[in-house]
């Protein structure tokens, strides 16, 4: 009999490169950028599995290159990379890696927050660039404070809830707007619901957990930049799309919100030129809201796990599309 064969798109933990050998031959692809659609399509050609990150398109085109596919394995929560649909259609079971990212991702999100709002990054530039004369002054660097203000949390997943935790221990107020209101967490936590458009004019920190599909595209764009109060800040972690970046450019360079932190942006990587970097009203960071050694590690395994257990023929620890379990008679 063949041995089933998996194609993992990224250099992962060399632990989870052994347990998938313990099922598979294991095909790595060995650069640092990832694969095109056609060199990916090719090395999936013979693939019974595939672990992805959120750098491969998965779409029916690339799906059409690899017939024997049975499984994706996705190293990361968010999906808007594959089409789960299209592979649904197909009989392929998609894995991906909630909940294990949550509380590494609201560690960078409050991160954020703290550094927008006191102004760590342009501080620190001003520094490094010999700006320091005298040691201090009543009127120098004045930021917003954190303590007591109001944290709009958008979208409350686990992710969300953990950076509303996090806003809890700063004694912020926490009110929140989420697709399913979830009262036991109001209750457990002391959130309070409100409608979005309340959200955004009364958050002095304004925080998106949502996930990118067509409807949260541009969630945030000049009609609801313009309701924020003008010394709001703005943070995105979740997608780089769900913000419109022109409306964002203009509302920092404008005033009308105080400054923005993102973790994503919209092309990512964000290119050297993009005239978001000239605005010392916003801090960046390189799409790192999961990347703490354990938390990675962790992502490998469980993406590992998953694609093993899709290839044995097994339900997986975590699937994106259980319904189609019957139909492979799990
Ligand atoms: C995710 O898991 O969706 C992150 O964006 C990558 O860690």
């Amino acid at each position: 009999m063949i041995n089933p064969r998996v194609f993992v798109s990224r250099k992962i933990f060399p632990e989870a490169l052994e347990l998938l050998s313990q099922v598979a031959e294991v095909d790595v692809w060995p650069d640092e950028l990832p694969p095109n659609p056609q060199e990916l399509g090719n090395k999936i050609a013979n693939a019974d599995g595939l672990l992805t990150t959120i750098m491969d398109r998965i779409d029916a085109s690339i799906l059409d290159r690899a017939p024997r596919l049975k499984v994706i394995s996705q190293l990361a929560v968010g999906l808007d990379n594959v089409d789960v649909e299209e592979a649904s259609r197909r009989g392929i079971l998609v894995g991906f890696t909630p909940g294990i990212l949550s509380k590494a991702t609201a560690d960078v999100g409050f991160a954020l927050l703290l550094s927008a709002a006191r102004r760590i990054g342009e501080s620190e530039r001003w520094v490094r660039a010999g700006g320091w004369e005298m040691s201090f002054h009543p009127m120098y660097w004045l930021g917003a404070e954190v303590n007591g203000a109001t944290l709009g949390i958008v979208g409350l997943g686990q992710i969300g809830l953990e950076m509303a935790k996090r806003g809890l221990g700063f004694d912020m107020r926490v009110i929140y707007h989420s697709r399913t209101r979830k009262p036991e967490l109001e209750e457990k936590y002391g959130l309070e619901y409100v409608p979005p458009q309340e959200l955004l004019s009364e958050s002095d920190f304004v925080s998106l957990h949502i996930p990118l599909t067509p409807e949260t595209r541009h969630f945030i764009s000049e009609p609801e930049l313009r309701m924020m109060k003008s010394t709001a800040i703005l943070i995105n972690l979740a997608r780089g799309p769900v913000v419109d970046t022109k409306a964002l450019y203009t509302a920092l360079s404008e005033k009308w919100i105080q400054a923005a932190a993102l973790d994503v942006t919209d092309p990512e990587p964000i290119s050297p030129d993009d005239p978001l970097l000239t605005l010392d009203n916003l801090v960046i960071t390189p799409h790192i809201g999961s990347a703490s050694v354990s938390t990675r590690r962790e992502m490998c395994m469980v993406a590992a796990r998953n694609l093993a257990a899709g290839i044995r023929g097994e339900k997986m620890e975590h699937c994106a599309n259980p319904e189609i379990y019957p139909s492979k008679g799990l």
